[in-house]
């Protein structure tokens, strides 16, 4: 099988700082691959570098068969990649579809973007329901919901999320995930950046365990859940 997403030997520095020191993983279609580690780990700058947001300074990025070294940002978003970023960014003075419309921003398709609005409705009805409000008037978890939908509406290839589960109460966190793996199932391709290792690694098909930079451990979700380095460090087990 050919990867959907190949990150090979990728490095990205802050000025003189590397903050991604070389890593390599792969993403197959259909599967939801998962980062997690600690905070400054280099998750999310990997994240916004696949988006285009930050420049590399050596590896490779292949999607969909296509080097991303030199695409703009705006062009990634339409080859198929979606980034669902930390801290949400939703707009809070926009209404709620006019946040999802901002999603579809390159799209022309007018009846499959009113159908995609009406597909974010039904995996999160809350949106539906509230539609017209405001977006800022969403609890932290709706607007995770939010960022999630806008993130959908430019149908991608590969959904990334960037820590969904942040600053949510267990409940919330719990839907958020249930989500996640209702995507999974209608094979949604999802790379999943988590610090909460215990529910990203019980949905993922495979994890890469980031510290400071680099990749030090690789496994299926179920294996690393299992690993007990990973349970000490990332799980509180002593
Ligand atoms: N805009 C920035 N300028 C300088 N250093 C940054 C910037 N953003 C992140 N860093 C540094 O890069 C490292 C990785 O950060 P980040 O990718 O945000 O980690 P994570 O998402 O895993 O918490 C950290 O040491 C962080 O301090
Ligand atoms: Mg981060």
């Amino acid at each position: 099988m050919t990867a959907l997403l190949e990150v090979e030997d990728l490095r990205v520095a802050y000025g003189k700082i590397e903050a991604v020191k070389g890593i390599s993983f792969k993403v197959d279609a259909g599967q939801v691959v998962t980062l997690i580690g600690t905070n400054g780990a280099g998750k999310t700058t990997t994240l916004r570098t696949l988006s285009g947001l930050l420049k590399p300074v050596g590896g490779q990025i292949k999607f969909d068969g296509k080097s991303l070294k030199k695409t703009p940002a705006h062009e990634i978003v339409s080859l198929g990649l979606a980034h669902s970023p930390e801290g949400r960014h939703i707009f809070p003075r926009m209404t709620i579809e006019d946040n999802l419309r901002l999603g579809a921003f390159l799209r022309s398709d007018k009846a499959g973007i009113e159908k995609d609005i009406q597909r974010a409705y039904e995996l999160f009805p809350i949106l539906g329901e509230r539609r017209k409000q405001a977006a800022g008037t969403l609890s932290g978890g709706e607007q995770q919901m939010l960022a999630m939908g806008r993130a959908l509406m430019s149908k991608p290839k590969l959904l990334m999320l960037d820590e969904p589960s942040m600053g949510l109460s267990p409940i919330m966190m719990q839907k958020i995930m249930a989500t996640i793996a209702e995507l999974k199932s209608q094979g949604t391709t999802i790379l999943l950046v988590e610090q909460n290792a215990q529910a990203a690694l019980s949905l993922a098909d495979h994890g890469h365990v980031m510290e400071v930079g680099s990749i030090v451990l690789s496994g299926t979700g179920r294996d690393l859940l299992h690993d007990e380095s990973v349970r000490k460090a990332y799980l509180g087990e002593d």
